[in-house]
């Protein structure tokens, strides 16, 4: 199976090649309802115990809190993503009610669950032609102080979204990244029975 640039060594279906992250954006704004749409498919992500401990939290742009939420990138992602559509935070909730219990306790996949749900919110992204861009190069502490985040909050990343848009947008060097990432054969990263380093 063969797209873009991309080829699968085993059959899959041809949204996992076809997505990817751009960095040139158009800056256009994008409507709520599409945004919620992408977030309603990272609402569907299995979570560890049904937990759902991923929360979502953004600013689109040409709106009241777009420059705060610009302001949360590091200064390269912002020379970027200044042309994004909508950037939203990524939170995980670090604690949880096990069931029968009657108090929280800390919650070993909060980061596992809300990368499934990213994933997902990628992937919807990337079909509805909304591709998305995942970002760790962020100010997590600004992040948590600005947007009150009570401590068994988890900042995991920050999620820029918008209409690709023209790669002579970008500086040379970014132009020269821009288009799908090749990956590491499957026998890398998979292996019956026993660990291969
Ligand atoms: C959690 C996460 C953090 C990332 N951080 C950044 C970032 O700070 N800046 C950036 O330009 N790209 C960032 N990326 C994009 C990755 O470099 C990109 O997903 C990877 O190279 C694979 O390319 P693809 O998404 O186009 O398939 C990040 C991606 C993820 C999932």
């Amino acid at each position: 199976m063969s797209t873009n640039s991309r080829t699968a060594d085993h059959p899959i279906d041809k949204q996992f090649l076809e997505r990817w992250s751009p960095r040139a954006y158009s800056g256009e704004e994008i409507p709520e309802t599409t945004l919620k749409s992408l977030l309603e498919a990272a609402r569907w992500a299995p979570s560890s115990y049904n937990a759902q401990p991923w929360r979502f939290i953004y600013a689109r742009r040409n709106t009241a809190h777009w420059d705060q939420f610009l302001g949360f990138l590091n200064e390269f992602n912002q020379s970027w993503a200044k042309n994004a559509s909508a950037i939203v935070i990524a939170i995980s909730k670090t604690t949880a009610l096990p069931p029968g219990a009657s108090t929280e306790v800390p919650w070993p996949t909060h980061s596992f669950d809300a990368g499934a749900a990213w994933g997902y919110l990628a992937l919807q992204a990337s079909a509805s032609g909304w591709p998305a861009h995942g970002m760790a190069g962020i100010h997590k502490d600004k992040i948590r102080s600005e947007l009150g985040l009570p401590d068994n909050y988890a900042v995991e990343a920050a999620i820029a979204i918008g209409k690709q848009g023209d790669k002579s947008l970008l500086s040379e060097q970014m132009q020269e990244r821009e288009s799908p990432s090749p990956r590491k054969p499957l026998a890398e990263i998979a292996s019956e029975g026993k660990f291969i380093p």
